[in-house]
């Protein structure tokens, strides 16, 4: 008698972000469905470089659903206040105009400086000894420095950076009410570390004129902005800096650290995916998402798209005019690319320099859009 074994189920897009390798996915996606409907999601699925194109450059689409502007667990909290103020939580004009001086006074960082920080307190944080402690040198980091260029300073960017931490656990579709709370929390400590908007400093005080040069005068979102720069870098970053890891755990060429991780950012995207919520219908490829229904844009597959970059597949430093989405595109795309970037070569270059080890297979964490592994 022969016993047949079942076909092992097909991960969604969802799962795919922690598998150790999610691109066979994302192929068959990117070549029999680009843009179609996930019964198992419930949602859109774009995955074709043409489709996330076209649903982040859409007006229709928007980056919450229309009756949910913050999560119902955090409305009503500092963290639902500064949530609903963030650029990338919000559309339309005054967003826009917001949108345009945050991506002023990142454009004005000084990358160089950046990376300076970031590498001494990675060599600080090695010189404590014992075995490279991953966690701090992916996300406190790269958060401390940020926080620095906010302006803070003697131990208060160590203090951002935890706060962070606990910040970011309210973004997640699954957080719990202890998420929440710790959330909330946390926003308020940043809120006080941060503001008074009038003794601004650093890049939030470049923000304040970016904004003022706009008319705007309200610091309230300013403040939430900067809380803002310190939430977006944190697992992002860490995921980037983890992820180039992994390569040369893997033996990437790595005469060159600076293209490497720029490879890393197209080759294993830190953001895997992101979403939108239809305001209006839309309608790609013959197919139209009604108003009311989700997209989950696969930006990870979309970098691996035959049509918009040759050998999608193949690790290449150095790669010329890749078309990269792991940044977003359109009214919401990234302002922090570079910095992100300087932050991750300057870390892994000083691991590097400290003769780090690695694994070149690692579990990944349990997250549906950031792909970051556990070192
Ligand atoms: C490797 C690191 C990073 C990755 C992969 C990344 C990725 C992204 C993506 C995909 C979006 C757009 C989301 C969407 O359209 O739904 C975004 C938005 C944003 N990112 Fe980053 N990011 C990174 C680091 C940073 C850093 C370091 C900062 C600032 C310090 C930053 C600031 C922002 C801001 C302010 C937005 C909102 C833009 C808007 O909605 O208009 N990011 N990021």
């Amino acid at each position: 008698m022969t016993s047949t074994v079942p076909p092992a189920p097909v991960p969604t897009p969802v799962e795919a972000v922690r598998l150790a390798d999610p691109y066979p996915c994302y192929a068959r996606l990117v070549a029999e469905r680009p843009f179609a409907f996930d019964e198992a999601l419930g949602a859109w699925v774009a995955a074709d470089a043409a489709a996330v194109r076209a649903v982040l450059g859409s007006g229709a689409l928007r980056v919450r659903p229309v009756g949910e502007p913050v999560p119902a667990g955090i409305a009503g909290t500092a963290a639902g206040e500064v949530f609903g103020d963030l650029v990338r939580m919000t559309d339309g004009a005054a967003a826009a105009r917001l949108k345009g001086a945050v991506a002023e006074a990142l454009a004005g960082a000084d990358l160089g400086h950046a990376g300076a920080l970031a590498a001494r307190f990675t060599r600080e944080v090695l010189a404590d000894g014992g075995e490279a402690p991953y966690e701090e040198l992916m996300f406190g980091v790269p958060a401390r420095v940020v926080a620095v260029l906010c302006g803070l300073a003697d131990g208060a960017d160590r203090e951002a950076a935890a706060a962070t931490a606990d910040f970011v656990r309210c973004v997640p579709a699954s957080a719990t009410q202890a998420d929440h709370h710790a959330a909330a929390q946390a926003a308020t400590r940043l809120r006080a570390l941060l503001g008074p908007a009038g003794q601004a400093d650093g890049l939030l005080r470049e923000l304040g004129g970016a904004a003022g040069r706009r008319g705007w005068t309200d610091t309230g979102p300013l403040l939430s902005n900067a809380i803002g720069f310190l939430s977006q870098t944190y697992d992002a970053t860490a995921g980037l800096i983890g992820n180039t890891l992994v390569a040369l755990a893997r033996g990437a060429d790595a005469a060159d650290t600076g293209a490497l991780v720029r490879e890393v950012v197209r080759h294993d995207a830190p953001v895997q995916n992101t979403r939108r919520f239809a305001a209006g219908a839309f309608t790609h490829a013959g197919a139209t998402v009604e108003p009311g229904q989700q997209v989950l844009v696969l930006l990870a597959a979309a970098n691996r798209d035959p049509a918009v970059n040759p050998d999608p597949h193949t690790l290449s430093p150095g790669r010329v005019n890749p078309a990269v989405f792991t940044f977003g595109a359109g009214a919401h795309r990234c302002p922090g690319g570079e910095l992100a970037t300087a932050l991750a070569t300057a870390v892994v270059t000083e691991l590097r320099t400290a003769g780090w080890n690695s694994t070149a297979t690692p579990a990944y964490r349990p997250l549906a859009n950031a792909r970051i592994p556990l070192l």
